[in-house]
């Protein structure tokens, strides 16, 4: 396993659209591996392969339940509203206001091209929503909230 380099906001690769994972091989893994040892020595709750520089639909999160790996990924459900205040690690030290569904439901394959299905409320919805806006190029500055909530009432930030 490697640590690999978070690119940030000024990168153009941030902005394009990923390329499905068609081999589900060595590569696959060793680029989930260093995914993973990468979002954990940031201390991050998640990471998408364009931010280390890999137009490819893969993703990796642990909001504190253990490693999940999302191979291909797509919303199937969503329901309600949330809002609360988000980050990247990308875009390092800057939290704002997102707007997210409450719940969402995602399919996804696992490194080994089997599929699987996912639920999350809360910081796991919000997750799973952050990390697949960066497989088409979407940084949630691009979701903020048009009236932000007053400094003291706010929930804690979380980076992803
Ligand atoms: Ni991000």
């Amino acid at each position: 396993m490697a640590l690999r380099k978070i690119v940030t906001k000024e990168d153009p690769i941030l902005k394009k659209k990923c390329r499905p994972v068609e081999k589900f091989d060595d590569r696959l893994h060793m680029l989930l591996d260093d995914m993973a040892e990468t979002m954990y020595a940031a201390d991050g709750v998640g990471l998408a392969a364009p931010q280390v520089g890999m137009l490819r639909r893969a993703v990796v999160m642990d909001i504190g339940e253990g490693l999940l790996e999302l191979v291909n990924p797509e919303i199937i459900e969503r329901k309600g509203e949330q809002c609360a205040e988000e980050g990247c690690l990308s875009i390092p030290g800057e939290y704002y206001e997102t707007i997210r569904p409450a719940y969402v439901k995602v399919k996804a394959q696992d490194r080994n091209g089997e599929w699987h299905e996912y639920e999350g409320e809360e910081l796991k919805a919000r997750c799973f929503c952050h990390e697949l806006d960066h497989l088409d190029g979407v940084l949630f500055t691009e979701r903020l909230n048009p009236n932000p909530t007053p400094k003291e009432e706010r929930k804690t930030a979380e980076e992803e």
